[in-house]
């Protein structure tokens, strides 16, 4: 075999007998050999070998493991697929452990029984290899299960959403998306408009209920100069901004009665009139809406005119919840950790089986938004190669530990049915006590006294 085809194996060892010793050995691969951490790091960077056997004892500190353990953390920082086998000295075991926790793929102890650290360092280069075929798969079948350009599913569920907004992308009718918090709905619009004839305008969101009602009209027309105090020039307002492309309103159900009627107006008649102007401007835009509340009861209700309804929902898709779609929640997180782990912390690599099935059980009340900051937040805490069902501050799946005793388990249900309520009531602790059927005080006492913060817009 030509040297440049073989696999590369580089040996980190500052004894020189034993380096020559070793390279004999391997004659399978291409030998790259260091005696210090810059020359190994150096090496790496070059020649990204597959397999590193690293001597823990490195100068400066050849007695110590620093140097040793500084090498092999950097060289998962840069390299995180690289297998390393460290050697430790004779009884050390308990550097070793430490150095798998880093993410060291094996061990051996000194002396070198060469037999066995070829065989070691065999299967490294072949479990090497397996995982980059793997990880070549996953990029395939994660660009098959990528819709509309940004949204990740394999469920049938989400994927019939997907080809219905696709299908109404190119005609300019309303449409309102209604799903539950966290389920996409902003990212279906935005995909609506990429896949619209009004892709290279703008996309203008609006968020309903986050702009104080007094508020919200001058944002959606707009004012002339002049028009209240502290109007100090003219100012267009989103609906006008939006000209060309798409307006997102977002949280339509907010949206107070009498300014209803006005938007209703400018649905009828295509044109607007700033607050403070006479002007008629006219207004070519596609309207996309969105909202978690049920219109329909408002309608009954009276607090949302049914006609602006029916001038909003041309088509009206519905977004099931994360739970309602089949295997999509371990997708989607080994998405996010791949993203996160990249952006963030390279040495995560997946998920303990315990913590695969606490993400499958789990309701996701926050849907994809609470995976996502569950994905987060545990990518950035762990400090092992794979994610822990606590990591993801989740409790493991079914076969988990008995409590210890009755007092432990009722206290471990309480904290989960606050933790669920909070986070289907968005963290409004009133709500969250409605759902619970106590007292806002009483809520209070209880994350208290359980030490639990809303949390899901962490
Ligand atoms: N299918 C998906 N694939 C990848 N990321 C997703 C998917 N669905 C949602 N997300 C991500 O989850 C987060 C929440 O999505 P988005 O803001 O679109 O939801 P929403 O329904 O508008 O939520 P809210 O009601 O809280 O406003 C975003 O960061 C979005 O990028
Ligand atoms: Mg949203």
């Amino acid at each position: 075999m030509n040297q440049a085809d073989k696999p590369k194996l580089l040996i980190v060892e500052d004894d020189e007998g034993l380096q020559r010793q070793l390279r004999w050995a391997y004659d399978d691969y291409e030998v790259l050999v260091a005696s210090d951490r810059a020359s190994a790091i150096d090496m790496v960077r070059a020649a990204e070998p597959a397999v590193v056997t690293l001597d823990l004892g490195l100068p400066p500190d050849p007695d110590g493991v620093s140097e040793g353990f500084a090498t092999l953390e950097t060289i998962l920082a840069l390299k995180p697929d690289t297998k390393i086998v460290v050697a430790t000295g004779h009884g050390a075991r308990e550097s070793a452990l430490r150095a798998i926790a880093s993410g060291a793929y094996d061990y051996y102890q000194k002396p070198v029984d060469i037999d066995q650290l070829g065989l070691i360092v065999r299967r490294a280069f072949q479990l090497h290899g397996i995982e980059g075929e793997n990880r070549r798969l996953e990029e395939r079948v994660g660009d098959d299960r990528m819709i509309l350009g940004t949204m990740i599913t394999a469920a049938p569920e989400m994927l019939k959403v997907a080809r219905t907004i696709e299908r109404v992308a190119n005609v300019d009718v309303s449409v309102m998306l209604l799903g539950a918090s966290g389920t996409g709905k902003e990212l279906l619009a935005k995909g609506l408009h990429a896949a619209s004839p009004r892709r290279e305008r703008g996309f203008v969101a609006i968020n309903c209920a986050a702009i104080p009602e007094n508020l919200l009209e001058a944002e959606l027309f707009g004012y002339e100069k002049g028009a209240f105090t502290g109007a100090v020039k003219m100012t267009e307002g989103k609906i006008e901004l939006a000209e060309g492309g798409t307006l997102f309103l977002d949280e339509v159900g907010d949206i107070p009665l009498q300014l209803q009627v006005k938007l209703l107006r400018f649905l009828q008649e295509r044109v607007i009139e700033r607050i403070g102007g006479r002007k008629a401007i006219p207004v070519d835009t596609r309207i996309v809406c969105a909202t978690h509340q049920n219109l329909e009861e408002m309608i009954r209700q009276g607090s949302f005119r049914e006609d602006l309804y029916y001038r909003l929902a041309e088509i009206v898709v519905k977004i099931p919840t994360l739970a309602e779609r089949h295997g999509d929640s371990i997708l989607l997180a080994k998405h996010f950790l791949h993203k996160f782990a990249k952006e963030m912390n390279p040495l995560v690599k997946g998920f303990t089986p315990a913590a695969l099935a606490a993400i499958n059980s789990w309701p996701w009340p926050g849907n994809v938004r609470e995976l996502e900051n569950r994905m987060k937040r545990a990518v950035i805490m762990a400090d092992a190669k794979l994610i822990s069902a606590e990591d993801l501050d989740l409790e493991a799946g079914p076969e988990r530990a008995l409590p210890v005793n009755l007092k432990a388990a009722r206290e471990e249900t309480d904290r989960r049915v606050i933790r669920q309520a909070l986070a289907k009531a968005e963290d409004n602790i009133s709500s969250a006590a409605k759902l619970l059927g106590i007292s806002r005080p009483t809520l209070y006492d209880l994350m208290k006294q359980y030490d639990l913060q809303p949390s899901l817009k962490a």
